[in-house]
């Protein structure tokens, strides 16, 4: 269990601070007791809520890579709408994929300290290694942990909260607890920041607009979205955050431009090309894939690649804080 304390403590004296051994120790100690169980994120790769079951996944990896790079920059940095990011000293990233955004901020912000949560293991080990290369291995650290469950840190640990794309792993029964665990861990005062997007980006691609739809579709069937559209996620932010305890809660959105020879084009095109191939099983397991998919697939990859081919990305950042 970490507590506020140890959690800065982990910034200063890395590999070395009491609470590092005691921390490493306990959560060593917890994977050691563990009866290998087929339910038990930690031994086991399945199951997942998340929509690419094997977290071992490369292309996903890669994808969420570049993913995060291409929202980052569009959107204008780590924390765009924030008044003042620099009142943030502890940060806690919520499914933090390849530890960018985490990475980013550090970089953005010296004196602020960070915590990234995956439940891959993989993602985590590759986070470290570029918190390392970025030299700021000392200030932002990465655990293996499952955000459906009792985080292992104490109440009001941290300053911001963040949870970025959680709809890929959160279904709509799961955001009571997760919000009312990410504001159990939030100070007075501390923010927690949710941002998610349309799940259909419209374009002038129909065969793109089509595999959009698939997605929709799967996502709704498996509980990710509230209702069966575009802004089936993103309309319910500001409620989910009022409702489970956050006061003062406001709203940005964002609109992500992607045309040929613009900057991020090729980005998004990479990104599209990796997600209809690892989110092909999630598509098919919900019967959501046209028979033709594959002739779809190849068809938007084309059609991406016209002159005149554009696309737009929306999403919405939500944020409010802890009484
Ligand atoms: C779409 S990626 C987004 C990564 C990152 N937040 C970003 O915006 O770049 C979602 C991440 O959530 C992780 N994830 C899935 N289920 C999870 C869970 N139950 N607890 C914690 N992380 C989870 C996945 O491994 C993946 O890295």
């Amino acid at each position: 269990m970490y507590n506020s304390e140890q959690v800065s403590n982990t910034y200063l004296e890395q590999g070395t601070s009491k609470r590092q051994c005691c921390s490493a120790r306990n959560s060593k100690q917890k994977e050691r007791n563990v009866v290998a169980s087929p339910f038990d994120p930690r031994v086991n790769d399945n199951p997942s809520t998340y929509f690419v079951q094997d977290r071992k996944n490369k292309k996903e990896l890669t994808r969420v890579m570049i993913q995060d790079q291409m929202i980052t920059a569009a959107m204008g940095g780590v924390l765009p709408e924030q008044a003042d990011p620099m009142i943030f000293r502890h940060v806690l990233d919520v499914g933090c994929g390849t530890g960018g955004w985490s990475i980013q901020a550090a970089l953005t912000y010296p004196a602020m300290s960070l915590v990234g949560i995956d439940i891959s293991q993989r993602m985590i080990e590759y986070a470290r290694a570029q918190a390392k290369a970025h030299q700021v291995n000392d200030r932002v650290k990465f655990h293996v942990m499952d955000a459906l469950h009792t985080l292992d840190f104490s109440a009001a640990c941290f300053d911001l909260v963040n949870l970025r794309f959680g709809c890929s792993f959160v279904r709509t029964w799961d955001w009571p607890k997760l919000l009312t665990e990410l504001l159990r861990l939030t100070r007075p005062g501390g923010v927690v920041r949710v941002t998610e997007s349309h799940a259909v980006a419209p374009s002038n691609s129909s065969a793109l607009t089509q595999l959009f739809e698939m997605f929709q579709c799967a996502l709704y069937r498996s509980g990710h979205l509230f209702e069966q559209k575009s802004t089936g996620i993103i309309d319910h932010l500001v409620r989910l955050l009022d409702q489970y305890g956050c006061e003062g809660v406001q709203e940005k959105t964002y609109t992500l431009d992607y045309r040929e020879g613009k900057i991020g084009e090729r980005s998004y095109y990479e990104n599209i090309m990796r997600l209809f191939q690892t989110m092909r099983p999630f598509i098919q397991k919900w019967n959501c894939a046209s028979k033709d998919y594959e002739a779809v697939y190849r068809q938007a990859l084309k059609e991406m690649q016209q002159p005149n081919f554009h696309a737009t990305w929306n999403l919405l950042t939500a944020w409010g804080s802890k009484p």
